[in-house]
């Protein structure tokens, strides 16, 4: 049996951002070490990492959608139906449980209860005698045995929640540490179809690695989501944002605190914007990705106009990030335009839809 100590975490992330968690985690944390990467589907990334110094700062991970303390971990997980009995014995024998439970009370002043409820969230990948259910019951059964029968099953919103994940034979445990408020942030007071997810739009504008004297640009901002991490990551010199619907612009301005000026929201067409020749630093944008919003015809047209106008407008030396789903289109444009240097690409699933992020500097 593989040991990685008392101080383990998992960090949940959209699949693809794993690499960018990783980093955001470094930064933030300084001393943590990395163990590695896994992939849950099409649903999450995980990493898995080491840190001896827990505290509420680990709540402040702006790439990770929820965090957890690893109480136990198997390599080696029979898929016959003796690995049931090796999940149970594993959660119901850890050393590390209660090791996370003091993280939690100490990250959560005044959750700890005596006698806590508890929900267990299963997950399975690969192919096993038994069923996602059958491990989930038997992660109940080492819970309940382990504490004698005084912990209670609560169906929802429960004290505590284990999240068992198997990945073919490794088993992971984690006590669950976040809760909602990690991956969706409070700013959003309107919605627009296919707004990002906070947590990706913080990934961008991490990439773009924003420095206070900036000028941020996101060309078709839709809800603000990409100007309010940018906005919340560190100060800049200015925000502007523009989109061609007036909807956006609209939802954008009531979305985004006011204290974070100086900002400018103006409704434009990304392909002919009213800013100078050099004048941004900066660009972070989720184009249309000719599903819910635009459709393929219109981006053939749409975005070959929008990168030469963007080359236009960004400073020699600055960077652009986008995110797309057109995964034909963006390479051909990016090659035919030799002053926008590639200088990373990271392949995610949004809503089950592959997209990729690009990084590119102006030359
Ligand atoms: C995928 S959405 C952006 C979502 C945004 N990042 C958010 O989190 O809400 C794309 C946006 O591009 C805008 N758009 C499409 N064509 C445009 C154009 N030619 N100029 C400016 N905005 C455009 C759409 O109105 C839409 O709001």
């Amino acid at each position: 049996m593989t040991d990685f100590g008392a101080f383990t975490f998992l960090a949940h992330t959209i699949p693809g951002l794993e690499h960018i968690a990783w980093r955001e985690i470094q930064r933030r944390l300084g001393n943590a070490s990395l163990i590695g990467y896994r992939r849950v589907g099409q649903r999450n990334g995980l990493v898995l990492f080491q840190y001896r110094d827990p505290s509420a700062q680990l709540l402040q991970l702006k790439s990770t959608e929820d965090l957890f303390h690893l109480a136990a971990y198997q390599k080696d997980t029979s898929a016959d139906r003796r690995g049931l009995q090796q999940i149970e014995s594993l959660i119901r024998g850890s050393k590390y449980l209660d090791v996370g439970l003091r993280i939690d009370r100490e990250m959560h002043r005044g959750r700890a209860r005596r006698h806590p409820t508890f929900r267990v969230i299963a997950r399975k990948e690969g192919t096993h005698a038994y069923r996602r259910v059958d491990a989930q019951r038997a992660v109940q059964r080492g819970i309940l045995k382990r504490y004698n029968y005084k912990w209670r099953l609560a169906e929802d919103a429960a004290d505590l929640e284990i999240w068992f994940t198997l990945l073919d034979n490794e088993a992971f445990f984690g006590l669950r540490l976040s809760d909602h408020s990690m991956r969706h942030r409070d700013y959003k007071v309107q919605h627009l179809p296919a707004s990002l997810r906070p947590t990706l739009a913080y990934a961008m504008v991490f990439l773009c690695d924003p420095q206070p004297e900036d000028v941020f640009l996101d060309p078709m901002c839709g809800a603000g989501t990409i100007l309010i991490e940018r906005a919340e990551a560190s100060r800049h010199r200015l925000l502007l944002g523009g989109d061609i619907n007036p909807q956006a612009i609209g939802t954008t301005r009531r979305n985004i605190d006011p204290k974070y000026k100086p900002i400018q929201i103006i409704q434009w067409d990304a392909t002919a914007i009213p800013l100078d020749d050099h004048s941004i630093d900066k660009v972070v944008s989720n184009l249309p990705f000719g599903a819910q919003v635009g459709t393929h015809a219109e981006n053939i047209v749409l975005y070959p106009a929008f990168f030469q106008e963007i080359k236009r407008v960004l400073r020699p030396g600055g960077r652009m990030v986008v995110l797309s789903g057109e995964q034909q289109l963006v390479p051909q444009i990016i090659q035919q335009n030799e002053d926008l240097n590639l200088d990373e690409t990271f392949d995610i699933v949004v809503l089950g839809k592959p997209a990729t992020i690009y990084v590119l500097d102006r030359a």
